[in-house]
């Protein structure tokens, strides 16, 4: 499994490492849904799309049981892929859900043969680290509940590139936690707020003392998760100068730069639309990662 680029198809319309969507929505097939945790990783496979980069997204509606009757939810909702692979018969695409509304909920309980359509990849991606800083030895990953979900992706492109990287993975609680499955065969450390897993407390204890290390200098950091665990690695990263990107999150209504429903300050002044600007933003880029109306606690 890897992004688009070390995946040996072409995909069309790459664009600085974006894999553009084609133009409309387009069905998959579940073809698996299973338990991880706390959370659930849905499978579907995309007979017509391009093979995604590591940190895009895509906008996902349940074929049935999706609005109609007078029912919620009728807006797709978005969600980072955690993997993807390539085959004869299309991309298998794997999302890391948390259910925490109807939309969630009906995804998560979706069956093997049911359609889901899907609309992307959409969004910037993740940055090679030698692109971001070009002293980078590696990468450190910090993810955060079910924001390790991009990272997932993000570390089997590194890996097949072979560029080192460390994951640090941090959980509210046991309820609020899982897809460590997705990172197998990675030098993994945990932390947790209830001290179920690993170190008692905040992942980005485990940064700050891998930062207080030789790394960095020479550590790209890429993080993903909730706004308060994303402003701690921005601030803690602005402090010991070091280079990061974050993949966020804000309320996204069409994904793809219509509704302004994503609009996210910068430093530079204005206004970015995440779902084109990002997900994946430069952390040195924005004053705060505390963006209003979004993101898992
Ligand atoms: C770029 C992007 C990538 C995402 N990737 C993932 C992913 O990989 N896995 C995943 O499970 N979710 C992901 N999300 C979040 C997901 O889109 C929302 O949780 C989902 O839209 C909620 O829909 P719902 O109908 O279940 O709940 P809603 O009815 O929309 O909300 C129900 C409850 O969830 C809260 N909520 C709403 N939106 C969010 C949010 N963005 N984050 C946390 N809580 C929220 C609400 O405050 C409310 O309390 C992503 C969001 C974005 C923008
Ligand atoms: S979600 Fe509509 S403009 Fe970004």
């Amino acid at each position: 499994m890897s992004g688009a680029a070390d995946n040996g198809r072409t995909a069309p319309g790459a664009d600085g490492g974006r894999v553009t969507a084609p133009f409309g929505r387009r069905r998959s097939e579940v073809v698996a849904n299973e338990e991880s945790g706390g959370y659930r990783i849905v499978t579907a496979l995309d007979p017509a799309g391009p093979p995604p980069a590591a940190g895009q997204f895509y906008m996902l509606t349940a074929e049935r049981g999706w609005g109609g009757d007078g029912e919620r939810p009728f807006l797709p909702r978005a969600f980072s892929v955690a993997a993807a692979q390539p085959g004869a018969d299309g991309v298998r695409l794997s999302f890391l859900l948390e259910d925490v509304g109807p939309g969630t909920h009906r995804l998560a309980e979706l069956e093997p043969g049911e359609g889901l359509h899907l609309t992307g990849p959409l969004g910037r991606p993740f940055s090679p680290p030698r692109e971001l800083n070009p002293d980078a030895a590696g990468a450190i990953l910090v993810g955060g509940g079910i924001g390790l979900a991009p990272l997932a992706i993000w570390r089997r492109t590194l890996a097949g590139r072979g560029i080192p990287e460390r994951s640090l993975l941090g959980f509210r609680d046991r309820e609020h936690s899982g897809g460590l499955e997705l990172f197998r065969c990675s030098e993994v450390r945990l932390a947790s707020e209830d001290g179920h897993a690993g170190h008692r407390g905040y992942v980005t204890d485990l940064l700050a003392q891998m930062l207080a290390g030789d790394s960095a200098a020479t550590a790209v950091v890429y993080a993903c998760g909730p706004p308060a665990m994303l402003e701690a690695v921005r601030a803690l990263c602005e402090e010991r100068g070091v280079t990061a990107e974050l993949a966020m999150e804000s309320p996204m209504a069409c994904g793809y730069g219509a509704c302004f429903g994503c609009a996210v300050p910068v430093r530079s002044g204005g206004y970015i639309r995440l779902c084109v600007d990002g997900p994946v933003l430069l952390a040195a880029d924005i004053e705060s990662a505390l963006v209003a109306g979004a993101g898992h606690r």
